[in-house]
């Protein structure tokens, strides 16, 4: 069944549309009250793991910001605990692995999952997430995007352990050993098809592969050590539904997008969205781009610069989005007026007549 409110489904696949769709990476988080109410009760993975509350903040910023796509609560390092990796997170330090992989030996030592014994809570949250958002008024029924990370971006992760802010190992991986390290690539691409694929089936609308970290490699590097392995993930989703890359910190990357067979580029705001699109050409939805921090300044400032995001995304399919994720200091009224803006603004055609925003 499509959502009564498609907007974002169509934009995905460059078909026209009324106004440009809106929504926000990490709308579901600890900007919001109401989410921080339900992580006063229930620690992190066990909101993840717990379908009627993940659902319950899946739907947090439908109802109370006003977006048009909803993004299934969950995390990308989900699939890595699946593997038995130990995953934790703990206040303050982000996640943890207890078993990171360093070598051949530790990827051999972690599991093969099953992804519907093993993540099914995420694929019975896709399923009552969907029944919800069909009993939502029509405007309060949006699709429902499913995600996961990138092989690069997942590495990134296991190989440190967690979070780091020079990623020391993983480098030293890549360059001691770039054969072993596209090993673990193709290993993690393979269980994340598997667990994409698995998302589809239960009903997500759309998915979104988050690439936080493919901006650490340069073009050369990109395209033989990160890019094969995203490749196996987006060639096993198969057109099946749209599929969004977002990529972080990567202007210099843009030209190897040309060669991803993917409908949607969600760029970081580093670059103009019009000098993006010069460089993927006119037929590439894009997403993005605003500076989430830019969400801290006074709503009439952001309602400005929605404009001015709107102007220079006008030159093809648009979807109105954040360049990474909402901050957590984000005051709610402010991302309530970035989707206020980004609703309210109907580009002008130079001739002067009003255009459908495609
Ligand atoms: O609303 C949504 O976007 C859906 C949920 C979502 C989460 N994580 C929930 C979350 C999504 C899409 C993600 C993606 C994710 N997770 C990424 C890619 C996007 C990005 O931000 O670059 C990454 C790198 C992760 C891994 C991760 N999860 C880290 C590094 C952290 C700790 C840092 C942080 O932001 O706290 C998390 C925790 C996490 N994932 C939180 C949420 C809401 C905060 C946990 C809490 O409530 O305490």
């Amino acid at each position: 069944m499509t959502p009564r409110n498609d907007l974002f489904l169509r934009a995905c696949r460059n078909q026209p549309t009324e106004r440009r769709p809106v929504w926000m990476m990490r709308q579901a988080g600890r900007y919001l009250p109401e989410y921080r109410a339900v992580r006063d009760r229930v620690d992190f993975l066990t909101l993840c793991k717990t379908p009627e509350l993940a659902v319950e903040v899946t739907l947090q910023p439908v109802r109370l910001v006003g977006v048009d796509a909803a993004i299934l609560f969950a995390d990308i390092l989900l699939p890595l605990d699946a593997m038995g990796a130990g995953l934790r997170f703990t206040a303050g330090d982000g996640p943890t692995f207890d078993h990171p992989v360093r070598s051949l030996a530790d990827l051999g030592a972690l599991r093969d999952p099953d992804v519907e014994r093993d993540l099914g809570y995420v694929y019975d949250a896709i399923r009552l997430a969907r029944r919800e958002l069909e009993g939502q008024s029509a405007a309060l029924s949006v699709p429902l995007i499913g995600f996961g990370g990138t092989p690069w971006t997942l590495a990134a992760y296991l190989v440190e352990g967690g979070a780091s802010k020079n990623h020391g190992r993983l480098l030293a991986w890549s360059w001691e050993d770039p054969r072993g390290l596209a090993r673990l690539l193709g290993r993690l691409a393979e269980v994340s098809a598997r667990y994409l694929q698995g998302q589809v089936a239960a009903g997500a609308q759309a998915i979104q592969l988050f690439d936080t970290w493919g901006g650490l490699l340069d073009a050369r590097r990109y395209r033989e050590l990160a890019l094969p392995a995203l490749l196996l993930v987006v060639e096993a989703l198969g057109g099946s539904v749209p599929v969004v890359y977002y990529l972080n910190n990567g202007a210099h990357l843009l030209p190897e997008l040309l060669a991803l067979p993917v409908e949607v580029v969600s760029v970081d705001w580093r670059l103009p969205l019009d000098e993006v699109r010069a460089i993927l050409g006119p037929e590439r939805v894009l997403q993005g781009n605003l500076d989430p921090a830019a969400l801290l300044a006074p709503p009439e400032r952001i309602a400005e610069l929605v404009g001015e995001l709107l102007r220079r995304g006008a030159g093809g399919g648009h979807i109105v989005n954040l360049g990474h994720g909402i901050l957590p200091n984000t005051p709610p009224e402010h991302a309530k007026a970035f989707v206020a803006a980004a609703k309210r603004h109907v580009p002008v055609a130079p001739g002067g007549s009003l255009q459908a925003s495609r």
